[in-house]
């Protein structure tokens, strides 16, 4: 081929050989995003979901992947306008952006709630004035005031005896019980999609499919295809 033609260095960015699952490339680019430290939520991603007033997106930070089976793992309130949609409709979709290695990640699939142990351990790792916030904010419902939000913190605190000192980490260990409107929510990937940028538009990209039945367990062999960028 002539030299003025050849597409040497344009190589796509993904493998040649598309492995048989997404997931493990999708956690090492995950985990690339937390070492790089470029943004100041490298975890984050945007969540779509759909419901009676049409689609919305929102940014949501990804807790937990499993690699094996094949799922991410938010939270969030289950009365909010995300929580409502995911479990009215049982799916949802969320795209990763890795601006600096010119990377995205696209995942579709089924949502279900986390079991109840798993959010309730993730609860009691967050910081204290978070956890008193999960209590205290009606996640998407109108509010009158800010002052009725710090209002409502302040009664959650004298709910549970938590003082100011404790605020500043001086008051000894407190365990404050998970509200049962706020938890996490695995969505079990039924598409992967692996999006890399490349020179002059020639993006190298490929999308991963699967079923994964009704409720939604791992397993199953996915089905793997490169697209046109
Ligand atoms: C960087 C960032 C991270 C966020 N992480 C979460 C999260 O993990 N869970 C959550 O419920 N909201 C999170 N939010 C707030 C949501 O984007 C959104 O405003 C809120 O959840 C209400 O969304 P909804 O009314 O569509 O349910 C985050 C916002 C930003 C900007």
């Amino acid at each position: 081929m002539d030299d003025a033609w050849s597409l040497g260095g344009l190589d796509g960015g993904l493998p040649e050989e598309l492995p048989a699952s997404p997931m493990a490339m999708l956690r090492a680019w995950f985990d690339e995003g937390l070492r790089a430290k470029a943004t100041p939520n490298p975890d984050a991603m945007v969540l779509a979901t759909a419901g009676e007033g049409g689609p919305s997106a929102r940014v949501v930070l990804c807790r937990g992947m499993s690699v094996e089976d094949g799922y991410l793992v938010f939270y969030t309130n289950y009365e909010s306008r995300k929580g409502r949609e995911c479990e009215a409709s049982g799916r949802a979709a969320a795209v990763f952006h890795w601006d600096h290695a010119e990377r995205q990640a696209r995942v579709e699939g089924v949502v279900v709630r986390s079991p109840a142990e798993e959010s309730d351990a993730y609860f009691q790792r967050r910081p204290l004035l978070s956890r008193l916030g999960a209590w205290a904010s009606e996640q998407s419902r109108p509010m009158t005031s800010r002052a009725a939000l710090l209002e409502r913190t302040r009664e959650v605190m004298e709910r549970f005896g938590i003082t100011p000192m404790h605020l500043l980490g001086e008051g000894g260990e407190v365990e404050i019980p998970r509200p049962p409107c706020w938890g996490g929510f695995r969505l079990w990937a039924t598409s992967v999609e692996l999006w890399v940028g490349g020179d002059g538009r020639l993006h190298d990209r490929a999308v991963w499919r699967r079923e994964v039945g009704d409720p939604p367990r791992g397993g199953g062999s996915w089905e793997s295809v490169r697209l046109f960028p």
